[in-house]
């Protein structure tokens, strides 16, 4: 029993008989049974999140993680149990790991709420597993901590470093233009995962570690040690000795995640040059704890902090890089004059005494930059609004061909992603490099939204040379990809949107410097076609239904309704 009566540990949500003292008698039976003694039983509970699987390849080394946290939990008093959760591999998982983000942080919220804990470590690393364990945290009140697998090594081919997937992008469109030949594709495929853990470059799995740090969830230098390093279990072991301290402090994710620490987050974004995908998963987790972020707040901490890192796709190095350079501790030292220092950590300090102990970026590195000399300016990310997309859109610009962010030029339109894979290469469609690739229904409602913003181009085009073109779409993009896409166009053509209104030959015009997205097409002419818009058919049951009927739009994160306070 805790010292205000509320049962503790093992004792903790007992399973109903009806009968209390029955229900914590055979609970502890049970246990029992597991080798457990009254010592055991009587300390505090750190649960383990365990998101290893087969499919998941970027959590091969889960194992030795759990293990390193379990030592740590141990050390410090505490009595770990395992238990494991839905895991989502990225490229592993059909039609994308999107469309099961809420389905995990509903499954978790429930496990962390249903066994007895007193703390949670949450383990993820691969993109939606992150933002869908915080999500979890906050909506099941539990004190929880969390800890990635970290970033893979880099891969070599030829003398050259490998990112996953960035250079899997760039080596594949070299191959579609008939740069590299089928010898050459092959040989780099062998290379580009060279180790277990998450993609190696900036991208949405590294974003969502190094926000996960800047939010206060997760300790210091937790975000960049690479997979498998020595670093990395250190880490490991320290997270499962800090959720014992958590448990005893029972400090809730909702008084780590305010809306000071958000803002910190929205700025390591920008200065990490990290993905797109953020936007929603910032957004979302916020909302989970009654906090509103706007594309407006994102677009105020773009124009406010410049590039600070040097990694991929943004820049040219990697994870690793970062790590050995300091990770985002000296990141956080040289954003500190714009950061809210008094925001809160799970340790219990606040953020300005972490960073009263960092050094900041040392000479013999140039991977973290100072305010003073920063890598790149600001405004990284963008978000638009418009004609075309009333409720928001967001294009990465550090990623894009800068002339066409300021762009004039005619649709050319595709139904879906299938669509897509299905006519790009069609020489009849007689695509021009002005022409403006417009893909509808890859958005929450319609597709789950896939990252499949970022089409290819026309491979007769890219045989020609042409390595960018203007993309706009309701899909996302892949933090690892660079392009002038312009993504999570809201609403999504599903739920009528202008996007569903675009036709062939159509107008578009963005301009990037005036935050617009419009199309040119007269209100007649689209209320004329408005009249004749049907909505696609939502999927006949389960998940996919229960998704379709309740996901938000992609500026309000695209959480389910029901499961978003706000
Ligand atoms: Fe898992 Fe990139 S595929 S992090």
């Amino acid at each position: 029993m805790g010292t205000r009566g509320k049962p503790l540990g093992t004792d903790r949500n007992l399973t109903s008989y009806g009968d209390v003292e029955f229900s914590r008698y055979l609970r502890r039976a049970f246990l029992a049974s597991a080798g457990f003694d009254r010592e055991d039983l009587d300390r505090p509970v750190v649960g383990i999140a365990d998101t290893a699987s087969d499919y998941t390849t970027c959590h091969r080394h889960m194992r030795e993680l759990v293990e390193a946290v379990k030592r740590g939990v141990l050390e410090a008093g505490g009595l770990p149990l395992v238990f494991p959760t839905t895991s989502l591999g990225e490229i592993i998982i059909s039609p994308t790991s999107m469309l099961y983000r809420n389905l995990m942080a509903m499954e978790t919220e429930e496990m962390l709420r249903a066994y007895p804990m007193d703390a949670a470590v949450l383990l993820g690393g691969c993109d939606k597993t992150v933002p869908a364990q915080l999500m979890a945290a906050v909506s099941a009140d539990v004190p929880a901590i969390s800890l990635v697998t970290g970033p893979m090594t880099t891969g070599h081919w030829r003398g050259e470093r490998l990112g996953a997937c960035t250079d899997c992008r760039l080596y594949w469109a070299r191959y579609r233009a008939g740069e590299i030949g089928d010898e050459e594709i092959n040989e780099i495929r062998q290379n580009l995962f060279p180790s277990s853990g998450t993609c190696m470059v900036m991208g949405t799995a590294s974003t969502m570690a190094c926000l996960t740090e800047a939010l206060g969830f997760m300790l210091s230098g937790g975000a960049a040690a690479p997979s498998g390093s020595a670093d990395r279990l250190r880490i490991a072991v320290k997270t499962g000795r800090e959720a014992v301290s958590l448990a005893r402090s029972g400090v809730l994710p909702k008084q780590i995640l305010t809306r000071s620490a958000f803002e910190n987050a929205m700025k390591v974004l920008m200065a990490v040059g990290g993905s797109t995908n953020a936007v929603i998963h910032l957004t979302a987790i916020a909302r989970r704890c009654r906090i509103e972020l706007t594309l407006e707040d994102f677009n105020a901490a773009s124009e406010a902090v410049p590039l600070l890192v040097d990694c991929k796709p943004a820049g040219k190095n990697f994870m690793e890089d970062f790590h050995r350079a300091g990770g985002v501790p000296v990141l956080l030292k040289s954003l500190a004059p714009l950061l809210d220092l008094s925001a809160p950590q799970v340790t219990g300090r606040t953020l300005g005494q972490l960073i009263e102990e960092t050094q900041g970026p040392a000479s013999w590195q140039s991977v973290i930059r100072t305010l003073e000399d920063p890598l790149g300016g600001t405004g990284s990310l963008t978000a638009l609004k418009g004609t075309l997309a009333p409720d928001g859109a967001v294009v990465k610009r550090s990623a894009a061909t800068a002339s066409l962010l300021e762009h004039r030029g005619p649709a050319i339109v595709f139904e879906s992603p299938e669509d897509v894979a299905a006519r790009i290469d069609d020489p009849s469609l007689a695509i021009t490099p002005d022409h403006v690739l417009v893909m509808r229904n890859g958005g929450p409602i319609a597709a789950g939204m896939p990252e499949a913003g970022s089409m290819p181009i026309p491979r007769y085009l890219a045989e020609k040379g042409v390595k960018d073109m203007l993309r706009i779409s309701d899909a996302r993009m892949s933090g690892t990809a660079r392009g002038a896409a312009v993504l999570h166009c809201s609403p999504e053509a599903a739920a009528g949107g202008p996007l569903a209104l675009v036709e062939n030959g159509d107008l578009i015009e963005i301009e990037v410097k005036k935050k617009r997205l419009d199309l040119l097409v007269p209100e007649g002419e689209l209320a004329r076609r408005r009249a004749s818009f049907c909505r696609p058919a939502l999927p006949d049951r389960g998940w996919r239904r229960l998704s379709a009927e309740h996901v938000l739009q992609a500026h309000l994160g695209a959480d389910l309704d029901f499961l978003a306070p706000l």
